[in-house]
C-alpha cells in the first residue's frame, strides 16, 4: 500500500514534545491515573487487582454497555471498542472500501479519511469549507451536487477539527435525507461530541438517527485522555461491525486491560470530567475573544459553539508553515499551520488546556515584537 505521509502527525512529531507552549492542541487537559482512581472509593484497590490477561476482542462487556449508554438507541452489541479513533477509522475504510469506490470527504479533514481511501484507489471528492464574513460554512447545495455521484461513503466530522464548525440538527437531517436517497453510509467522526459549549446545540449521534450511520468516538479529545488509547466504532449495521472486528484480528487483537478498566471508570463519571473540561474551554474562549479583537487587523477569529479548536485566518502576507515555524523558533509557541490540512493562510488554535493563558501571553509577546506594538 502506498500512502501519503500524514502531514499533521509528522508536524506534531517534530514539535509537540519539544515546544514549551502548546497553543494548538486538539485535546482537553489530561488527568492522571490517580485523579481517575479518586472518582470512586474502591477504584484504586480494584485497579491493583485487575487481571492482565487478553481482553475480549469486541471490548470489555461492561465498557461496551457503558459506551452504549452515551447514545439513545444503541446496545452493547452495536459497539466495537478499539485503539483510539484512528484504529476504527482505519478498520472501517479497509473493510468497506475498494478501488474505484466513490467517497465524499468533508474538508479540511483529519487526513486518514482522505489518504487511506486514496491509497486504496477510491475516487475521493472533497466537500470544502467556505469562509463567509469570517465564518466557516459547509454549503448543502454543494453537497447535494456531490451526492448525485452516488458515493458509497460520506465522511463527516462534527464538531469539526480544525474549523470548530458544528452542524445544526436541521443540517444533520438534510444531510441524512441526501444520503438515504442513495443508500450512502455516513461515517461521522464525533470525537468532540459532548463538548458543546451550550448543551442545547448538541445533535444526535449519527448511529442513533441513521440506519447506515457509523459513529466514531474516543476518550482522547473531549475527555482529554489520549494516553488511554480507547475509542469506539458504533453502528446498527452488523456487517460493518463484524467486518471491522474481523480485520482487527490483524491490527491490535484486543484492548489494553488497564486502559479498559480506566475507560469504564471515566465513563461512569463522565459528567465530572466533561464539566471540568467545559469550564476550561469556556474560560479560554473569553481570553481568545479579547486577544483576537485586539489584533483584528492581523487575524480573523471564529468563536465556535463546540469543541476545543478553531481555525484562525492570517491577514498578512506570509506562508502559514513559515509563520508557525518562526513562532516556534522565536517564542517556543506551537501553532498548527493550515499547511497540514492543505488549507493555506490559516492556523489552528486549541483551547482545551489549562495553561492556554500562558501560551497566549507568549504568543502576544511574539506578535508585539514582530509588528512593533
Ligand atoms: C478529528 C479527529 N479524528 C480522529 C483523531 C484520532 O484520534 P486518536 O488520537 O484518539 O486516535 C483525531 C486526532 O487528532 C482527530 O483530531
Amino acid at each position: 500500500m502506498t500512502i501519503k505521509p500524514f502531514k499533521l502527525e509528522r508536524f506534531l512529531g517534530v514539535h509537540e514534545f519539544s515546544t514549551k507552549y502548546l497553543l494548538s492542541s486538539s485535546d482537553c487537559e489530561s488527568l492522571s491515573i490517580g485523579e481517575l482512581l479518586a472518582f470512586e472509593s474502591d477504584a484504586a484497590e480494584k485497579f491493583h487487582r485487575h487481571w492482565l490477561g487478553y481482553t475480549e476482542p469486541m471490548g470489555d462487556p461492561e465498557l461496551r454497555t457503558t459506551i452504549a449508554s452515551i447514545f439513545s438507541s444503541i446496545n452493547a452489541e452495536d459497539v466495537l471498542v478499539c485503539s483510539g479513533a484512528e484504529e476504527p477509522i482505519y478498520l472501517f475504510i479497509q473493510t468497506m472500501l475498494k478501488a474505484g469506490d466513490r467517497v465524499i470527504v468533508q474538508s479540511p479533514c483529519y487526513q486518514s479519511v482522505q489518504s487511506i481511501p486514496e491509497s486504496l484507489g477510491c475516487e475521493v471528492s472533497l466537500w470544502q469549507v467556505h469562509y463567509v464574513d469570517g465564518k466557516p460554512i459547509f454549503d448543502l447545495g454543494e453537497l447535494e451536487q456531490l451526492m448525485a455521484l452516488q458515493p458509497k461513503v460520506l465522511f463527516l466530522n462534527t464538531p469539526h477539527n480544525p474549523t470548530g464548525y458544528h452542524f445544526t440538527k436541521e443540517e444533520q437531517q438534510a444531510i441524512i435525507s441526501l444520503a438515504r436517497k442513495y443508500g450512502t453510509i455516513i461515517l461521522c467522526d464525533e470525537v468532540y461530541r459532548e463538548l458543546e459549549h451550550d448543551p442545547a446545540v448538541q445533535i444526535p449521534a449519527i448511529a442513533d438517527v441513521y440506519e447506515h450511520g457509523v459513529s466514531i468516538g474516543v476518550l482522547s479529545k473531549a475527555y482529554g485522555l489520549p494516553g488511554l488509547r480507547i475509542g469506539w466504532l458504533i453502528s446498527k449495521r452488523k456487517d460493518i461491525l463484524e467486518e471491522a472486528a474481523s480485520l482487527r484480528d490483524y491490527t491490535t487483537i484486543c484492548n489494553s486491560a488497564p486502559s479498559e478498566f480506566l475507560a469504564t471508570l471515566t465513563l461512569r463519571n463522565r459528567k465530572k470530567v466533561l464539566d471540568r473540561n467545559l469550564g476550561i474551554v469556556n474560560k479560554n474562549l473569553d481570553l481568545l475573544d479579547i486577544f483576537f479583537e485586539k489584533y483584528e487587523d492581523l487575524f480573523t477569529w471564529y468563536r465556535p459553539n463546540a469543541g476545543p479548536v478553531s481555525f484562525v485566518r492570517m491577514k498578512f502576507d506570509q506562508p502559514d508553515l513559515a509563520f508557525a515555524e518562526e513562532v516556534v523558533q522565536k517564542q517556543q509557541v506551537l501553532l498548527l499551520p493550515g499547511y497540514v490540512f492543505d488549507y493555506p493562510r490559516f492556523f489552528r488554535v486549541g483551547f482545551g488546556r489549562k495553561n492556554m493563558s500562558q501560551s497566549l501571553e507568549q504568543f502576544e509577546l511574539f506578535v508585539n515584537q514582530r509588528w512593533g506594538r
